[in-house]
């Protein structure tokens, strides 16, 4: 059998899309009315989708109304409960819509200078809330709360700049961290995957599916980034 086919019997598959600051409301509502009805409902393959905190209510529905196999994520949320937080987004609200958070990426360490301490804070809220936190971890070193169960391994040098790591090198990683933490942590790859590379990521024995920034902006080429991991 080939590996790919019992990869996809045995574990889950994750193919997650990151839109990151990059999609408005209609662009959102056309990318979803072009992948929605393409997908395939299997057990274990989780297809997700991250557009801004502004397009999750009406992604929402527009997932429900299509009953698509599709998972809906925000790229972020906040350090801090309900309350008098102005400008942020708690994870008591975006429960309603989301159910899954990318936590900890690495533009937002950099960018807002979001500190362990504080992923921690998002990760124990999304806990509370049901979100399950998507830890962006960017080597073997990151620090990883105990609660986590599922983090992309994504080295900064690979983001965006079409020169993803080795298959090989991100499968010594997602080996490495899930020694140290958890044999049933899930670890995916992230960093300029695109239709081409894809497979051989998924291939690999440790990785457990890919997330996916600018190769996912185009329905057609996520298209093929799904096909391509289930061919
Ligand atoms: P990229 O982004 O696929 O464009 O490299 C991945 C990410 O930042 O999650």
């Amino acid at each position: 059998m080939p590996p790919g086919i019992l990869y996809i019997m045995n574990k889950n598959l994750w193919i997650i899309a990151n839109f990151k600051s990059r999609k408005n409301i209609q662009e959102v509502l056309n990318w979803i009315g072009e992948v929605g009805p393409k997908l395939i409902k299997k057990d274990n393959l989780k297809i997700a989708v991250c557009p801004s905190y502004s397009c999750l209510s009406e992604a929402k529905k527009a997932i429900q109304v299509g009953n698509f196999p599709l998972l809906l994520g925000s790229q972020n949320l906040s350090n801090f409960p309900a309350g008098a937080y102005t400008g942020e987004e708690p994870a008591e609200a975006l429960k309603e819509f989301v159910d899954l958070s990318i936590i900890g990426h690495s533009e937002r360490r950099q960018n807002f200078k979001e500190t362990n301490e504080q992923i921690a804070q998002k990760i124990h809220l999304a806990n509370q809330s049901g979100i399950e936190p998507l830890l962006c971890i960017q080597g073997e070193d990151t620090l990883i709360p105990d609660v986590v169960k599922l983090v992309a391994y994504e080295p900064v040098f690979a983001i965006g700049t079409g020169t993803p790591d080795t298959p090989e090198n991100a499968n010594k990683v997602a080996l490495s961290v899930k020694q140290k933490h958890s044999a049933n942590l899930e670890v995916l790859y992230g960093g300029s995957v695109d239709e081409k590379n894809v497979k051989s990521f998924i291939n690999q024995e440790n990785i457990n599916g890919i997330l996916v920034g600018n190769a996912s902006l185009d329905p057609l080429s996520f298209l093929n980034i799904i096909n391509n991991c289930l061919s």
